[in-house]
Parts: structure tokens; sequence; C-alpha cells
């Protein structure tokens, strides 16, 4: 964004009157002009209200500290599906499917159980060489002194590799994972869907295919991929064909648009802070702490919504039984009062997991540790081949989502400086 259009973009957040600021407004993501509106609600009306927006009326919780109690209060702020599902839009045919990040407990926490021992970390140390190569790979395959789109040569490519590892997925097909992730969270209108029924016929496709893989593994020994962990758990290996749906969309989505935003809003945010850029180059031990950063500055899952099961007042205001509340991790992350100089990018901070990223509670995201490294190597295996400052230069303007939910880019055209 030019100065001049953040400039307008800050009189208009301030100069409309307070109930009619809908902060969900995908244009704003798309412009990247949505942050002197978080700034003002965060001071003027941290838990605020919009009666009439195109996903009806909705609650927006934009401070750090009460998006935290929000997000540790599952017995009050239910993320279930048939309550209205996690995303601020009720219905998406693809993320309103039985899925258990939209379960409340008992359920969620046995099929979360199932899948989480392809997180711990011993689990992820064995994948890491994989991953280091599948990197190298990638780098190496790029050009030097020519402009390319890092989204697609880099991003998209390497977590679209993860994803067919995590999965045991026919690697030469594993292209059907990244159009499956796209189309599970992308506004009507974009990625060539019209409607939620077209939405869901081509979901029915992913159904099909990974119903087929599950069968496979579930009469094969068991593996360390998630099909085969979800086919011989207890807990899940019943899964309603709905539920096994959901929970790939889950994970193909939690693995892929996420990671992927994140590997791509770091390149620009180091192009945004050449002075960050340096100490990055200056000293690589810092790639870890600049990884958190890089996952809190990015913030690619802008909210996540829950839905009131009983009357609440939060923050001296008077939710209702049924109402709609969307935590903004992405205003979250912005807080000054929670995080210091919280509108920087700054690679080493005191604190740099302390962020909203990856959400709290019960539902926070299972696969952290395994984004984290994915970005670690990255960062290494590219400082690795290109340890000046300023050599992986963004060349022009980032198109970003038109999406109030996914915080990421097509195309960001970068340029690899011999
Ligand atoms: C849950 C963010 C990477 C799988 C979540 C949640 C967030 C999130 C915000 C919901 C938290 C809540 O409701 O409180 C992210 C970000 C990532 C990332 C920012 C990368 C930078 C991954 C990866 C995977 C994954 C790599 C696995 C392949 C999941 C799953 C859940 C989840 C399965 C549901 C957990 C539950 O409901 O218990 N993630 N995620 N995520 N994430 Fe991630």
């Amino acid at each position: 964004m030019t100065q001049t259009a953040a400039a307008a973009g800050r009189a208009d957040a301030y100069s409309i009157p307070l109930d009619k600021i809908n902060v969900a407004d995908p244009a704003l993501f798309r412009d990247d002009t949505v942050w002197p509106y978080f700034e003002r609600l965060r001071k003027e009306d941290p838990i605020h209200y919009c009666k009439e927006s195109q996903y009806g009326p909705y609650w927006s919780v934009t401070k750090f500290k009460d998006i935290m109690s929000v997000d540790t209060n599952h017995k009050v702020f239910s993320a279930e599906a048939r309550d209205g599902g996690i995303t601020i839009l009720d219905n998406n045919a693809a993320v309103s499917l039985p899925m258990f990040i939209a379960m409340d407990p008992p359920k969620h926490d046995v099929q979360r159980k199932a899948v989480s021992p392809i997180f711990a970390q011993e689990n992820l140390a064995k994948l890491e060489g994989l991953i280091r190569q599948r990197t190298q790979n990638a780098l190496d395959a790029l050009p030097i002194g020519e402009t390319f789109n890092w989204v697609e040569r880099v991003s998209i490519n390497l977590t679209t590799q993860m994803l067919a590892t995590l999965f045991g997925f026919p690697f030469e097909e594993r292209t059907k994972l990244t159009r499956w992730s796209d189309i599970a969270t992308c506004e009507l209108g974009t990625f060539g869907i019209e409607t939620e029924e077209q939405r869901i016929k081509e979901f029915q496709e992913c159904g099909a295919y990974m119903s087929r893989l599950f069968n496979e593994r579930a009469k094969a020994d068991p593996q360390p991929d998630l099909l085969s962990m979800l086919a011989h758990s207890e807990s899940t290996r019943n899964m309603t064909p709905e539920e096994f749906m959901g929970n790939m969309v889950l994970l193909v989505v939690g693995g892929n648009d996420t990671t992927r935003n994140s590997m791509s809003g770091g390149v620009l945010a180091l192009n945004q802070y050449p002075e960050e850029y340096r100490k990055l180059c200056a000293n690589p031990a810092l790639i870890p702490s600049m990884v958190s950063e890089i996952i809190r500055w990015q913030t690619p899952l802008s909210h996540i919504r829950r839905t009131a099961l009983q009357d609440f007042e939060l923050g001296g205001k008077q939710i209702k039984k049924g109402d709609k509340v969307v935590m903004w991790y992405a205003s979250g992350n912005r807080d000054e009062e929670a995080i210091e100089n919280a509108n920087q990018f700054i690679i080493d901070r005191a604190n740099p997991r302390q962020h909203l990223s990856f959400g709290f509670g019960i539902h926070r995201c299972v696969g952290n540790r395994l984004a984290e490294m994915q970005l670690r190597v990255l960062w290494e295996e590219a400082l690795k081949r290109w340890p000046k400052p300023g050599q992986i230069e963004v060349v022009g303007e980032p198109q970003r989502y038109f999406s109030p939910l996914m915080r990421g880019f097509e195309a960001l055209p970068v340029r690899i400086n011999a």
C-alpha cells in the first residue's frame, strides 16, 4: 500500500460512525487497509457489534486479553459446526462439515488425540531431513536475476510437498491437495468457485480420493502418516463419511494455506524492514525467533469464530445466546497493550512466541511446531544460498486474498540478486 492510500484508509477508519464499521469486509484485507479500523476498535470499542454485514450481524473481539478469554472459555463460546462453525461465514459448505476444530468436548478431545502423535517432537525430528532436502531442491531450482512468483515457486510448492508427506498422498498427484485447500476457504467468486454447490461438488472428489486411501491404509499395517493413524485409531476409524470429509478438509487447509502464507509473508516483511533483514544476515541464529515473529506479523488466519451458548457479559457488553463472536487474531497481535511495538516487525523480540496466530485453549493449533520447523528450515537454507541483506528482493506489489479469513497472497513478485 502506498503512503497516500494508507493515510486515506486511516481517515476513513476514523471518520465513519463506529457502528458502521465492518472489519470483515474482504476488500479491507485485499487492500491491506484493515489496520486503522482494528486500531480504532481496540481503542474505542474493543468488543464491537456490527449489525449489518455480508456475513450477518457479529461481534468483533479485538484486544489480546479478550481474545484469550473467549478462546479459553469453550463452555460459553462454542466451536461446533451445528452452532455455526469457526468462520464468520455460516454456510461455507466445506468448512461447515463436522471436523474436530469445529467440535466441542468430549468429541473434539478424542479426535484431536488421534492425530496428535504425528506432530510430536520425535516424529517431527524424523521428518526434518526430508523437509530440508525438499526445501533445498525447491530453492536450487529458482532462477537468479529474474522475476518470479515466490508464492507459487516456493510457498505453494513446499507446503504441498509437505502435505503429501503427512498424508502419505501419491506424490505425483499432490497438486490436488493445493486445489482442495484453496477452494475450502475461498470467497465465492474466487478460485473459479461461484456457488456452495460447486464447492461441495469439487469436494466430493477429495472425499472419494481420501476414502480410497483411508480404506487401503485400514487394511494395511499402521504407518506413520495421518490417514493411517486415523484409520487405526479407536476414536476415528468409524467416523461418519461427513466427519471423515470434515477432518480431511481440516488437515489439508490447516497444513497448507497457513504455512504457505507465512512463507510469503516473511519475505515481504524482511523487505519492508531492511534493518531487520540486515540483523538476520549478521546473525542467522535469530532464525527461530524470526519465524515466530513472521507468524505473528502475518497472522495467516485473521480470525476464528465462536457462537455464544448462553447470554454472557464480555468487556461490559451483553452478548446474547446464539450470537456470532469473532476473535480477530490479526488485531490482537497488533495490540500495543500486550505486545511492545506491536506494529513493528522485530526479529529479536524477548518473547517471540507470545502471539495469537495459533489460537489458545483446547483448539490451539496442533501443527504449530511443524509449521515453525518448515519455516525455520526454509530460512536456514535460503540464507545459506543468499546470505546478503536484500538478496531476496520483492520487486512489485503483492496481490492479496480477498478474504477476511485467510490472510495471504496470490502473488508476490520476487527477484534473487546474485
Ligand atoms: C488449529 C493456525 C499450521 C493443523 C488452528 C487454529 C489456528 C491455527 C488459529 C485454531 C485455534 C483455535 O481455535 O483456538 C495455524 C497457523 C499455522 C498453522 C497460523 C502456520 C503458520 C498448521 C499445520 C497443521 C495444522 C502445519 C497440520 C498439518 C491444525 C489443526 C487444528 C488447527 C488440525 C485444529 C486443532 C483443534 O481443533 O484442536 N491452527 N495453523 N495447522 N491447526 Fe493450525
